[in-house]
């Protein structure tokens, strides 16, 4: 069996570290794991006025969800709390009303910063949104990356062993908790 992730990185910078970062885990990933990038940048500022008749882009956003397994959230910290483009596209899966792409959706978040505090904060934020959306997510491990320079290439090698060792166990650990709630909860038809 192979299993689907749909990954968000929550940063719209070209130079993203969170990108990066997104690029080791997929390299680290068991290999019966596989990765689509569910992007959210082209997404309007949500508003229920679009609930009668949902725009493409929106629409787009909920059939990729629907067409995986699991999500996983790669993302900075903007201001102590998840960056505005990321929560904008919650808020896009989690409507219309009643029928929210998140609901028994198995998820993990992670992410990096150049800081010590290393999203914390953020992540701490996005478990609140996503448990308002009833997303199962993985408690643990928790991914807070402090992110130097060199640490992972542009092409998503890791050059610090420790963190590769991580890397590798979290994305291990989330195989296995997407494993244990797929047992519980129906697969997404596709
Ligand atoms: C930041 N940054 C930041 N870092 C952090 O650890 N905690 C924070 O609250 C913030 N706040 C914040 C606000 C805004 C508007 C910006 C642009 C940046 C710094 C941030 O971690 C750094 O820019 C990372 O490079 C962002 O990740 P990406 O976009 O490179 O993936």
């Amino acid at each position: 069996t192979r299993y689907k992730v749909g990954y968000f990185v929550g940063s719209l910078a070209t130079a993203s570290i969170n990108r990066t970062l997104s690029k080791a885990l997929i390299r680290l990933a068991p290999p019966d794991l596989e990765f689509v990038e569910i992007p959210i940048k082209d997404l309007p500022l949500y508003s229920y006025d679009y609930d009668a008749d949902y725009p493409a882009a929106g629409r787009a956003l909920k059939d990729a969800i629907a067409a995986v397994d699991a999500v996983l959230f790669v993302t900075p910290e903007y201001n102590r709390s998840l960056p505005g483009g990321l929560k904008n596209a919650i808020d896009w899966a989690s409507r219309p009303w009643g029928d929210n792409s998140f609901a028994h959706k198995p998820s993990a978040a992670i992410g990096a910063s150049p800081g010590t505090i290393r999203t914390a904060l953020a992540q701490q934020s996005l478990r609140g949104v996503l448990s308002y959306c009833n997303s199962p997510q993985m408690s643990a491990p928790e991914g807070y990356i402090q992110f130097k320079p060199g640490l992972i290439t542009d092409a998503g090698e890791v050059t610090d062993a420790g963190t590769e060792r991580f890397l590798r166990k979290f994305m291990e650990e989330f195989r296995a908790f997407i494993i244990r709630e797929l047992a519980v909860l129906p697969r997404p038809e596709t």
